[in-house]
């Protein structure tokens, strides 16, 4: 029996107060939506049909799966009305798992001992608030067996007393839906075609109706506003903080790190506090990373240490390298082993080799630097004429000295010396001198201007 999936995603989520559809703000830098299409996905379903409504073109673009199929729900009619829209192309004979978009950190697992339960049945998942205010309450009879869901706006007194609630999340045969969704009525409170009236149906035909519950209670929480979207990006990077220490990680506080992305480590690394990690980030043994960085889509390699407040962005370090603090590597920036990048520098499209050394205010871009070259302070690569970038190289044991400007194209050779203050406009073979600055003279007898009185 195949596997598909449908999310509800059509609303306009008011209480966001955004301009996005509700499913769309980030949560750990990833669109709500794509959160809960990965955790569907990981059930791997044959198709996964995202009925959308709200910001249908804006959702469309902001999310991707190989397995997505959009469905079309123009006017919100309630949950049962959606799902019949995602369930045209459903095939007969499978399983259709419901979640919704607005729900990000449902576990896979959940989920997958849902669709395990499922077969000529319906399986519900519920939990047990203290407050099910707002919920669908589960109706169950003296034996315990699931009758109904009853909304609260429907709901009588009594029935209001209920704390286990619908999620929302189910799965069941799809012939099923296809022979109850057509039979709903928006005779209700709301005005709305209720897919929890499906509950009902089922006892009424002696399909069995079976209830599963998430490990916690986060897993099942929506977003309706941006406290509840903060409350859950909070629970979300605590469990990436703990899951960090688990593997060996030292945290200076595990409340003062934030992972948008995957972040994988070796042995011994220690990251201090209110570093932000986006996107792929690989950091080898005993790397350090000191307070207030953001380390994007880079690797950085066993024993190095990354300073305070530096930048990091598609960026490699390699083994033993200092980094900062203040620097900003930008993208295409290649560390050799036990390089070294002071503070102020900012690197971009760089190849550094080992040993080398940029260690003050500097901007080197488009550039090859040797093994054990010295950058002196102030120095810069004048990779750009307005219209062109332009490369510079810098052979092994080159010594630039201090407040030098590399107009490229320009090449300085294996163990040449450029003499500080220097604007190069030509290259310096091996071992020679470049020089190009005024010559200095000095004046004697010189007197200073005088105040007029
Ligand atoms: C629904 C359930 C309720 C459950 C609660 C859990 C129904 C009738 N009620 O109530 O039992 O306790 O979720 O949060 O199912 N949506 C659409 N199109 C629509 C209506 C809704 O796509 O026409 C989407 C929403 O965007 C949202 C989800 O379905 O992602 C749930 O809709 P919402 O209006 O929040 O349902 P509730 O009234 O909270
Ligand atoms: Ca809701």
């Amino acid at each position: 029996m195949s596997l598909e999936v449908i999310i509800l995603a059509a609303g306009q989520g008011t209480r966001m107060r955004s301009k996005l559809p509700k499913v769309l703000p980030p949560l750990a830098g990833k669109p709500m939506l794509q959160h809960a299409i990965d955790a569907a996905a990981q059930t791997a379903p044959a198709a996964i049909h995202v009925v959308v409504g709200h910001g249908a073109e804006q959702v469309k673009d902001a999310v991707a799966h190989p397995a997505l199929q959009w469905a079309l729900q123009a006017e919100q009619k309630g949950t049962g009305h959606a799902v019949a829209q995602g369930l045209g192309s459903v095939t007969d004979d499978a399983t259709v798992l419901i979640t919704y978009g607005d729900v990000p950190l449902v576990r896979a697992e959940t989920l997958q001992n849902m669709v395990d339960r499922c077969a000529d049945n319906l399986v519900l998942l519920t939990a047990t608030l203290d407050n099910p205010t707002g919920y669908g309450r589960i109706i169950r009879d003296v034996s315990g067996a699931v009758q109904a869901i009853v909304e609260q706006k429907d709901a009588s007194p009594e029935q209001l007393m209920v704390r286990e609630v619908n999620t929302g999340m189910m799965a069941l045969p799809a012939k099923y839906l296809r022979e109850w969704l057509p039979k709903l009525s928006a005779n209700n409170a709301q005005g709305e075609y209720y897919l929890t009236d499906i509950i009902a149906m089922a006892v009424a035909q002696g399909v069995a109706v079976d209830v599963a519950q998430p490990a916690a209670l986060w897993e099942v929480e929506g977003v309706n506003n941006r406290l509840q979207l903060n409350a859950l990006e909070r629970q979300y990077q605590r469990l990436q903080a703990e899951a960090l220490m688990t593997e060996g990680a030292s945290l200076a506080d595990a409340d003062r790190i934030d992972v948008r992305g995957r972040l994988r480590i070796g042995q011994d690394v220690s990251i201090d506090v209110n570093c932000v990690f986006e996107g792929e980030v690989e950091l080898g043994d005993d790397v350090e990373i000191g307070p207030n960085c953001v380390i994007s889509n880079s690797r950085v390699a066993a024993g190095s240490v990354i300073r305070a407040n530096s930048v990091l962005e598609d960026a490699v370090v390699g083994e033993g390298c200092t980094i900062g603090p203040f620097a900003r590597l930008r993208p295409g920036t290649v560390l050799a082993k036990a390089a070294r990048i002071g503070n102020f520098v900012e690197t971009k499209n760089a190849q550094v080799g080992e040993g080398s050394k940029i260690n003050h205010l500097s901007y080197v871009g488009d550039a090859t630097l040797g093994s054990n070259v010295n950058i002196g302070a102030g120095t810069i690569t004048c990779n750009y004429d307005g219209v062109n970038k332009s490369l510079t190289d810098i052979g092994d044991n080159a010594f630039v000295g201090s407040n030098t400007s590399l107009v490229a194209p320009v090449s300085v050779g294996d163990t040449a010396t450029v003499a500080a203050g220097s604007t190069i406009t030509g290259n310096i073979a091996d071992g020679e001198l470049g020089v190009a600055r005024g010559r200095q003279r000095n004046i004697r007898g010189w007197k200073r201007p005088q105040k007029r009185s």
